[in-house]
């Protein structure tokens, strides 16, 4: 649907990774650099996966064992499996295309009972909008709760945090800016980055010549050939952006007889919403253009479908994913 461009740039980035016989941390530490300069913060830390960088974001942020983290449902499973991996419950917040400070207060205003303590929320860039998260924060802060910001689909559109205490960036094979697998952690707080280094790196600790760790943590670094791939991807952000936008207008411009196109969220994929999204998905693909579903509401997965969620109905959710509809958004896609 969205096959990312890869080439001659990012072949010779990860060549010079292997001559350096992948020992190094050459390219992680550039990576990480750049990475924090073009999104605006003090601090990237590479990992091996969007969702490893939720995971660890979550844990350092205090997400405990049998505390509850506030989501939307209108996201991808990534970032109510993170809340899983940490033993908490998500807990999900109807909405129709972001997740508002008002949502989320009158979630906790009608649940303020439930066994389990809120522990954090997690708000979600959808299709790499930006999330207005000073709102979603001055609600946090008066709950005394942290906030995290999944920005996995943000890249290209992340310059500076605003009210998180972290974010994290996707680099899978479909994003913006691949590394073939990978994410970041973003956060301006020093004690976030020290311990979110420390976690996702086995918690070793600091000796000359031991190999010792002081407590149980995770594997969760970046390899150097996938952040020399994602530095050369970086190096061609603006042109891999102009590519997407020139799609995008392409688009615009051949459904400019079509009354009330409306298209959401960045470039990177392109998502309308149209009344009969299963017939036109049907018709796409019978045409042979690879058309499909957003992501599915987290509350309808049967291994979440038991978790607290706004109402039985979720009807903004319900009404947002039954209409939007995403089309091919590959950079290399021509119509
Ligand atoms: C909203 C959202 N959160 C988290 C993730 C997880 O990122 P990754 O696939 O890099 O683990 C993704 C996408 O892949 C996503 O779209």
């Amino acid at each position: 649907l969205h096959a990312p461009s890869v080439g001659q740039w990012e072949r010779g980035y990860a060549l010079k990774a292997i001559s350096n016989r992948l020992v190094g941390y050459e390219f992680i530490d550039k990576f990480q650099r750049e990475l924090a300069k073009v999104c605006g913060v003090k601090h990237a830390i590479a990992m091996s996966s969007g969702t490893a960088a939720l995971h660890i974001a979550l844990l350092c942020v205090g997400v405990e064992r049998d505390t509850s983290v506030i989501v939307p449902s209108l996201t991808f499973a990534a970032t109510a499996n993170a809340v899983d991996y940490c033993g908490a419950l998500p807990h999900f917040v109807d909405c129709n295309f972001l997740l508002t400070g008002y949502q989320v207060d009158r979630y906790l205003a009608l649940h303020p009972s439930h066994p389990s303590r809120p522990s954090a929320i997690v708000a979600v860039d959808l299709l790499g909008e930006r999330i207005d998260t000073k709102e979603l924060a001055k609600v946090a802060n008066s709950r005394g709760l942290p906030l995290i910001e999944d920005a996995a689909e943000a890249m290209g559109n992340f310059y500076g945090m605003s009210g998180a205490s972290a974010a994290i960036l996707s680099f899978n094979n479909n994003k913006l800016v691949t590394t073939g697998g990978g994410g970041v952690l973003l956060t301006d707080d020093d004690d976030i980055a020290e311990w979110a280094l420390k976690l996702s790196t086995t918690a070793r600790t600091h000796h000359p010549w031991l190999v010792e760790h002081d407590r149980v943590a995770w594997n969760y670094r970046m390899s150097n050939i996938c952040a020399a791939i994602g530095l050369a991807q970086l190096e061609r952000l603006d042109e891999m952006k102009q590519a997407k936008q020139a799609l995008r207008e392409r688009y615009r411009q051949a459904f400019m007889e079509i009354d009330n196109v409306e298209f959401f969220g960045l470039p990177w994929l392109n998502c309308i919403a149209v009344a009969n999204r299963d017939d036109v998905i049907s018709a796409l693909q019978e045409d042979g253009i690879a058309a499909r579903a957003l992501f599915t509401p987290l509350h309808r997965l049967p291994h979440f479908a038991h978790m607290p969620r706004s109402s039985d109905e979720m009807p903004l959710c319900e009404a947002t994913w039954r209409s939007f509809l995403c089309l091919p958004s590959g950079p290399n896609f021509a119509i």
